[in-house]
């Protein structure tokens, strides 16, 4: 599907669909109220019958019976005038999506509901739309699943009156928004796509074949360690992790520096950590079946990073970006690490491992002290960390620890814009005796209690201080069920943060 901006007027819109806004009440929205009125008839009754209340997400189907050009009229709803903000548009345009499935062209007045600001209308209904017609259907050879999403949404925005250029509500501005929305729509699907392959299509060589492919021309260069660089360099957490596996570790280094031509110059540097896990087996310290089908999206972190930095050229980024994913697939064998077993990491800290599925931490320990080796301005990881995390804020909310308040501040703002629930946790000192080990410096695992943050804990003995914040996905890296513009599956989440966080960060320095 694409998006386009028209400027058509609602009622002579020419498509399969015209979807339109309903607020709460219900109330009929911008465009709306013509195309009710060109229907001739009361909808009122109609709406009331079908308990249409204006909800957003909720709609109505009304055929035009030939008196609008659009076959036929979808009502939408968008909730409260006063609250509609992005999030609401998302959902909204999401279902637009799943509604005007098998139409060719659908049309709609969505960005109008929020007229306080055009652009950031345009940026939310495209990428609720781009992200709801995501699939995944790559391996269905047999049969085509249903009726595919409309070939192209226009969306009519209002242009401001008075108002030129970029970063307004003029033309320009609008345009910016619409490129903006796909750049991170595509970003968020690209992560998908990553997280969703099977384990057996994407092992940590493949990680990095697909960064080198996918990063090409997007103005970022690629670097990748293997497991003999790795080991000769004292990676000994990914490599620890990485051994049990036919499929050696990797170590992909990405790289994206602001074109100083284009700009005033970067705006400081910082490092973005994804955990690359193709597989979580547990390793020796096996993970029952059940809890073992959905490991292939142990890398969604990888995944998110990888995918956020492919746009950010195109979305002109100010800031100095480096990435580091790190993959490994964890495996048991007879060359797998066994519990007792202690590994020395690439900070010189020895590790007493006792539960070998506790290996996020071990190859985020190594990616982290290599990146706080370079003296960044801000850290961040991104990780499917501890199922603890998700037993405390269940699948949709992301988990946030921090060493920096002021940073985690900027994320936890990042966040809320781009509709990602994150919610902060501590890292209480008093927990640090959890992994304190009678034989090592550290060990792997402490109580199950507080299990995300005491994986947090571990993590901050890998950042040398620098100013952190570390994401755990493990809940919303998945989705369970249909959910607003989340399909099943695989949900990029941490994407439009991260891209959120990257631009806001650009345009204050
Ligand atoms: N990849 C898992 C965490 C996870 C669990 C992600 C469920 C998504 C859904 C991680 O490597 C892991 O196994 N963590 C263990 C840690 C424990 C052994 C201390 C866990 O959460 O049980
Ligand atoms: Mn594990
Ligand atoms: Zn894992």
């Amino acid at each position: 599907m694409k998006v386009t901006l028209a400027k058509a007027d609602a009622v002579t819109a020419k498509a399969d669909l015209l979807a339109v806004p309903v607020f709460a009440g219900p109330e009929l929205g911008p465009g709306a109220e013509e195309a009710v009125a060109a229907l001739g008839a009361p909808v009122a009754p109609l709406l009331e019958g079908r308990g249409f209340t204006g909800k957003t997400g909720e709609t109505a189907v009304l055929p035009t019976l030939g008196r609008l050009p659009a076959t036929v009229l979808l009502l939408v709803g968008v909730g409260e005038r006063a609250k509609v903000d992005a999030e609401a548009l998302r959902r909204a345009a999401a279902a637009v999506v799943r509604q005007g499935r098998g139409a060719r062209k659908a049309v709609t007045t969505l960005p109008q509901a929020l007229p306080a600001d055009p652009a950031g209308a345009v940026r939310a209904v495209t990428e609720g739309a781009l992200l709801a017609a995501y699939r995944f259907d790559k391996y269905k050879k047999a049969r085509a699943d249903g009726a595919k999403p409309a070939a192209e949404l226009a969306a009519l925005a209002m242009v401001a009156p008075g108002a030129k250029g970029r970063g307004s509500g003029g033309r320009a501005g609008l345009a910016g928004a619409l490129a903006a929305g796909q750049a991170r729509a595509a970003a968020t699907n690209l992560a998908r796509d990553l997280s969703n392959e099977p384990a057996n299509a994407l092992h940590p060589a493949d990680l990095a074949a697909a960064a080198r492919k996918l990063l090409a021309g997007k103005g970022v260069t690629v670097k990748v360690k293997d497991e003999k660089e790795l080991a000769k360099e004292g990676f000994g957490g990914i490599i620890g992790v990485g051994q049990g596996a036919e499929h050696p570790p990797r170590l992909i280094e990405l790289r994206y520096r602001p074109a100083l031509s284009r700009s005033r110059g970067a705006a400081g540097e910082v490092a973005l950590i994804g955990k690359g896990i193709t597989f979580d087996s547990g390793g020796l310290s096996l993970k029952p079946a059940d809890s073992m089908k959905t490991m292939k999206t142990d890398m969604s972190g990888a995944a998110a990073v990888l995918a956020a930095m492919s746009v950010l050229a195109e979305l002109d980024v100010k800031v100095g970006v480096t990435g580091y994913l790190a993959s490994a697939e964890n495996m048991p064998s007879g060359r797998a690490t066994r519990p007792g077993d202690v590994l020395t990491m690439k900070n010189g800290r020895t590790v007493e491992v006792l539960n070998t599925d506790a290996e996020g931490r071990l190859v985020m320990a190594d990616a982290l002290a290599l990146g706080a080796e370079a003296k960044p301005d801000a850290i961040i990881d991104v990780a499917t960390l501890t199922g603890a995390c998700a037993v405390a804020l269940g699948n949709r909310y992301t988990g946030l620890m921090a060493n920096d308040d002021a940073l985690a501040a900027e994320l936890l703002d990042a966040a809320a814009d781009a509709g990602e629930p994150t919610w902060r946790l501590p890292l209480p000192p008093e927990y640090h005796k959890e992994i304190e080990s009678d034989l090592a410096d550290l060990k792997n695992v402490g109580d199950r209690y507080g299990g995300a943050l005491v994986a947090g804990l571990f993590l901050q003995e890998f950042v040398d201080g620098r100013p952190w914040v570390h994401l755990d996905i493990a809940g919303p890296a998945r989705a369970e069920s249909e959910d607003g513009y989340l399909g099943k599956g695989s949900t990029g989440v941490s994407v439009r943060t991260l891209l959120s966080w990257l631009e806001r960060r650009g345009a204050a320095g």
